[in-house]
């Protein structure tokens, strides 16, 4: 199924907003505030990741889609990189049979290619277990860039049109790593920082952005519970005048 552009189409606005993406900012800050190393927040950053999806299924929402590791995370120490990776898929590992007992249908989207093959099969096989589940589609982006994302969809569009020179946005966006989602409603930042940091590119164009300095590991049910308040505060009008938004401007 391909969703609506919010470009084409205005989107159902509803007060849980139907797909939220995350950048899980503030590990290593909130360790070092603590005088521990930066992997200790990372590793606290795990147990912040299973609040939320369980906060964000409690509440209704479709789509949580967490920023795991960027395309330009592999300019961090080698092992820092390393623990990552272990963590990943200790978390993968453990989780995926509550996850599936959930409901929770698993996505791992990003330049998969450059992990170990181990991993590649741990996640093929976590995707496939969970593939028919009806519940929150979770999908973590690991080695993920929102330009890749658009140049690896431009690629496989002008491989399944040779010759061909007239595209639409919508031929391209059904070939984006995430074509199985809407576009998210609310982006949530967390660690202070007010940046995209190449996350998701395309999808972003009309999304609801939120930053918090809360850092990640303390970022809780409370904190969710805050960001959706904002959101619910903001007039999401696709390009139109306030006086345009004649309809009950949410539903529930
Ligand atoms: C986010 O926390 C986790 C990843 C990028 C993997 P950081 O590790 O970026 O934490 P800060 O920004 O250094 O505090
Ligand atoms: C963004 O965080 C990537 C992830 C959370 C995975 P970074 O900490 O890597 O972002 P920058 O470097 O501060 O922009
Ligand atoms: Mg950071």
């Amino acid at each position: 199924m391909t969703h609506s552009s919010s470009t084409q189409v205005i989107p159902l606005v509803t007060n849980v907003p139907q797909h939220i993406a995350i950048i899980m900012d503030g590990n290593g800050r909130w360790a070092t505030r603590r005088y521990l190393p930066r992997v200790a927040g990372h590793a606290k950053g795990v147990e912040a990741v299973r609040g939320i999806v369980e906060a964000c299924s409690a509440r209704g929402v479709k789509f949580l889609t967490l920023f795991a590791f960027s395309s330009e995370n592999w300019r961090r120490p080698p092992d820092e990189v390393s623990v990552l990776m272990r963590l990943f898929m200790t978390a993968l590992d453990r989780e995926v049979a509550k996850m599936h007992a959930n409901g929770i249908r698993l996505k791992v989207v990003g330049d998969l290619s450059r992990f170990e093959v181990r991993m590649q099969d741990m996640i093929a096989a976590a995707e496939a277990r969970t593939a028919a589940n009806t519940g929150l589609t979770l999908t973590i982006c690991a080695n993920y860039g929102g330009r890749w994302d658009i140049l690896q969809a431009m690629k496989k569009l002008v491989a399944a049109r040779p010759g061909c020179t007239e595209f639409s946005e919508e031929d391209l966006a059904q070939h984006l790593s995430m074509a199985y989602a809407p576009e998210p409603d609310l982006f949530i930042r967390t660690g202070g920082e007010e940046r995209i940091s190449n996350f998701l590119l395309w999808q972003l164009a009309y999304t609801e952005l939120y930053f918090t300095d809360t850092w990640w590991p303390d970022f809780d049910g409370v904190a969710l519970d805050a960001a959706i308040a904002s959101y619910n505060q903001r007039e999401r009008r696709f390009g139109r005048t306030s006086e345009q938004l004649v309809e009950p401007r949410k539903v529930s």
